[in-house]
């Protein structure tokens, strides 16, 4: 057995208060934009959690000094002196986390060339790059593929392009606002991302003095700006893991205010868990979340790209939905491969099928390629406690919800994934009344370091 399994001791409802902070999906990119400036940033608002970490120490490779701020939660990053970095010393970040690729734009710019390692990130697809080398050559990048990683130069200065994506995926978004912003020119994207974690990575880009406008039907223009100055930002709330807590709270019966978390980019998310049966109350500081006493109710549900219900919302709702009367219909257009996670939800006691079809809504991208992406939960099952090895971040998480669900206990293997994006989750747990140990701590609690900043 090894040092990160937790025990949970399920069949209580989580109750109490906790308090959720910057969002992972924004804070590391935010992060990077740092990179751009000719000052310092303050970001504030950052979890202390393992993908800040890597973005961290990558940052400082490049000479980049990262400090704490003032108040908790602050870093201050100045990128006064950035250099390159020794390839050994980057590539000990291969497979640690997606954010590395984002490094490329400003590096070039910075310069002239960029070396990136083998990325990590959940393993719920095949998550290719393409998109992001197509982008980079669109503005003039050279980019070679060697056995360590991959080699960028820009042997002129980037230029603006026009750009259409295949799919608006985030990470390809993310690509071009960090490029285009000092590149030569305007640069017109099409079919872009508009999660609300890009809308504040445009707002951080606009304080430092680029020239973003976003337009309707998924069109944002950006016009190069010569330099760009540092910026101060606070970070949108974690609205992924505020979701994991509403569906933790509703799939064990209990009610757990959300500090932090915000109605704004939840909205979607919000429509759905009151249909599930949820109930929910917004104030000016977060949302409380509890289970109401009623059976719950069977949806049909589709993941989609912002402003539909955001993929990563989905693992944590499956459990609360094996919780619900009749039959729930998942169809998951996002991802090919994020619903594995449920063999073992099925393993507990759970009724979930999946299928290769687009079940319930609108032909994806997936429905022609063999893919097990569509799901039907018939419940109301009762969960017993098992031994689960965490798949992948979400998959993870809703490991912990099912295993606080279910009576008995569950060992659940490889809860380190876990910090990759929720912050002191365990303290969290125990604030909440969880009943969880960590066996192979002597003292029987082991807390995440210090928060960051
Ligand atoms: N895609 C390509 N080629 C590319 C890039 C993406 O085919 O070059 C495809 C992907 O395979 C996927 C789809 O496009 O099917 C969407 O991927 P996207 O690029 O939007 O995802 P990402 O930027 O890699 C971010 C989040 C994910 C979140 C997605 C969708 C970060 C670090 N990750 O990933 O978050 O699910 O956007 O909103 O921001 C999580 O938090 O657990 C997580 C996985």
């Amino acid at each position: 057995m090894t040092d990160d399994v937790l025990l949970v001791h399920g069949g209580t409802p989580l109750e109490g208060e906790i308090h959720v902070r910057g969002a992972k999906n924004l804070v590391p990119k935010a992060m990077v934009a740092a990179l751009l400036g000719s000052g310092p940033s303050r970001l504030r608002n950052v979890p202390d959690i393992r993908d800040v970490r890597v973005v961290r120490g990558l940052l400082q490779l490049h000479g980049v000094t990262v400090r704490s701020g003032d108040e908790p939660g602050e870093l201050v990053l100045d990128p006064s002196h950035v250099e390159s970095a020794n390839v050994a010393d980057i590539d000990a970040h291969a497979g640690s986390s997606r954010i590395p690729i984002l490094f490329c734009g400003p590096l070039l710019h910075r310069l002239g060339h960029a070396f990136i390692p083998g990325l990590g990130g959940c393993d719920i697809g095949g998550r290719p790059i393409d998109f992001h080398f197509d982008v980079l050559r669109r503005f003039g990048a050279v980019i070679e593929k060697r056995p360590e990683g991959q080699y960028l130069e820009a042997p002129h200065r980037l230029r603006g392009t026009k750009i259409e994506l295949p799919y608006p995926s985030v990470g390809a978004t993310e690509q071009v606002l960090l490029t285009a912003v000092l590149a030569d020119g305007v640069t017109e994207l099409r079919n872009a991302a508009v999660e609300p974690e890009i809308v504040d990575l445009i707002c951080v880009l606009q304080k430092m003095g680029a020239i973003i406008a976003m337009d309707t039907d998924r069109v944002i223009r950006i016009t190069g700006v010569d330099a760009l100055d540092g910026y101060t930002h606070r970070a949108l709330p974690d609205r992924l893991e505020s979701a994991s807590w509403a569906c933790a709270a509703l799939a064990t019966q209990g009610n757990v205010y959300v500090r932090g978390a915000r109605q704004l980019e939840m909205m979607t998310f919000l429509n759905v868990f009151r249909k599930v049966g949820g109930a929910f109350e917004v104030d000016d500081d977060g949302i409380r979340f509890w289970h109401p006493g009623r059976p719950l109710n069977a949806i049909a549900l589709e993941t989609d790209v912002h402003p539909g219900f955001q993929t990563d919302w989905q693992q944590p709702l499956v459990v609360a939905l094996t919780q619900a009367s009749g039959l729930s219909i998942v169809h998951e257009t996002v991802y090919e491969s994020r619903l594995g996670f449920t063999s073992a939800l099925n393993q507990m006691g759970a009724h979930i099928q999946v299928y290769r079809e687009c079940l319930g809504g609108t032909p994806c991208r997936f429905g022609q390629r063999n893919f097990l992406h569509s799901a039907v939960v018939s419940g109301p099952t009762k969960l017993e406690g098992a031994d689960l090895v965490i798949p992948d971040l979400r998959g993870g998480f809703s490991y912990l919800i099912a295993a606080l669900a279910a009576q008995g206990t569950s060992q659940v293997h490889g809860i380190d994934l876990i910090n990759r994006g929720y912050e002191n989750f365990m303290h969290k747990l125990r604030a909440l009344g969880a009943q969880v140990e960590l066996p192979n701590s002597r003292a029987g609690v082991k807390q995440a370091a210090p928060v960051a900043g």
